[in-house]
């Protein structure tokens, strides 16, 4: 079977697409055929600087996929082959709070990820695909829709008539965007491009800026909800934009720290005297990933994929993540 390793620090360019031996179950684990991938920007991060994360050459990338159960190891009975599957991002995460040992359970981080044929993983680190989803559509679940769930909805507690601020179109922001929206709340979304904006709008954002037009944009939020600010703030930007993301807030708002996408200095001085919660927020627990997975099968969402790459062009995915051009989701197909 084939997967791409992470083999150097040398970049996109330097995966390698190997042949490896069949991997086979073992007690209580469950072999996966992978049909898609979805690449998130940690596994472009990875993919390009690999030394902070510390792990040994060769690694197999990616933390999302989705696939078959083909076969399972002696004493695993939470799937039967047949069955469409996803990995949960921390394996060893299954619910309650973070532990040090789940910190070091990622996949395509500390394991091996998922950009290969095929993929043994314990049975406890995989969960079902919801019934009206393609193969494609779940692989974008496990990071970007699992981080935007838990910020909104399982720490955030995002009600009707609050008031969501979203950076940038990616996959993060445009899961929470629907989460944010199936909860009745109003979203406001920046970007760098205005055809983004209107397809954001499309999907039910209500206020919309340019943040490369608009570089004050948190006057702009402020404008749009009258001074009184964002309820809930989804910071994908880091420390570049973080001081206009708690101008943006309301005061006693909550702020998710999600991202590393600029770079930037803080004064903390401001979360003080706006008395702002500021929640860090890294993926999420298998419970919330099922209980994320029941939402979207009521509520029928469909996950945003911006373009599909075959695995054999699958280094030209990561490319077209560092472009930046994509809204939502960018996938890769084992299919055809
Ligand atoms: N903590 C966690 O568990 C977790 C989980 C997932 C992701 N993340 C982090 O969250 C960030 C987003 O991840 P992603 O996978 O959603 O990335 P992505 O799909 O690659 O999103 C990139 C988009 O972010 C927007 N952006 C870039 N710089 C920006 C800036 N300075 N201000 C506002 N928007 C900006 C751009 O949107 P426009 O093109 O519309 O301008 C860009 O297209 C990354 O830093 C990632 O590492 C963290």
């Amino acid at each position: 079977m084939k997967a791409y390793e992470i083999r150097s620090a040398d970049g996109i360019d330097a995966l390698a697409l190997a042949d490896r031996a069949e991997p086979k179950p073992g007690p209580g684990q469950v072999l996966v055929r992978m049909h898609a991938n979805a690449i998130n920007y940690r596994d472009l991060v990875t993919v390009e600087n690999p030394a902070p994360r510390g792990f040994p050459f060769p690694r197999i990338p990616n933390s999302d996929g989705a696939g078959e159960v083909t076969a399972l190891g002696a004493g695993a009975s939470r799937f039967e082959v047949g069955d469409r599957v996803m990995g949960s991002f921390f394996q060893r995460w299954i619910a309650g709070e973070i532990t040090a040992d789940a910190m070091v359970s990622a996949l395509g981080g500390a394991l091996d990820g998922m950009l290969a044929e095929e993929v043994v993983l314990d049975e406890d680190g995989l969960v079902a695909v919801p019934g009206h989803l393609t193969y494609a559509e779940a692989a974008t679940l496990p990071c970007a829709a699992l981080t935007a769930w838990h910020a909104l909805v399982a720490r955030g507690g995002v009600t009707a008539g609050d008031v969501v601020l979203l950076l940038g179109t990616g996959g993060v922001s445009i899961f929470a965007l629907q989460f944010a929206r199936a909860h009745g709340a109003r979203v406001i979304i920046t970007s760098s491009s205005d055809a983004k904006l209107a397809r954001a709008k499309d999907m039910g954002a209500w206020g919309t800026v340019n943040y490369k037009t608009t570089p004050d944009w948190e006057k702009a939020v402020l404008d749009l909800t009258g001074g009184r600010g964002a309820d809930h703030v989804v910071e994908v930007g880091g420390a570049g934009t973080l001081a206009r993301s708690i101008e943006a807030a309301r005061f006693g708002g909550s702020i998710y720290l999600i991202g590393i996408l600029s770079r930037g200095e803080l004064n903390p001085t401001a979360i003080m005297r706006r008395s702002l919660n500021l929640h860090g927020i890294y993926v999420g627990s298998r419970a919330m990933f099922e209980a994320m997975n029941r939402a979207i099968e009521v509520a029928e969402l469909r996950p945003v994929i911006d373009k599909e790459f075959a695995f054999t062009d699958a280094r030209a995915a990561y490319h077209a993540l560092r472009g930046a051009g994509h809204f939502g989701k960018l996938v890769i197909t084992f299919d055809g």
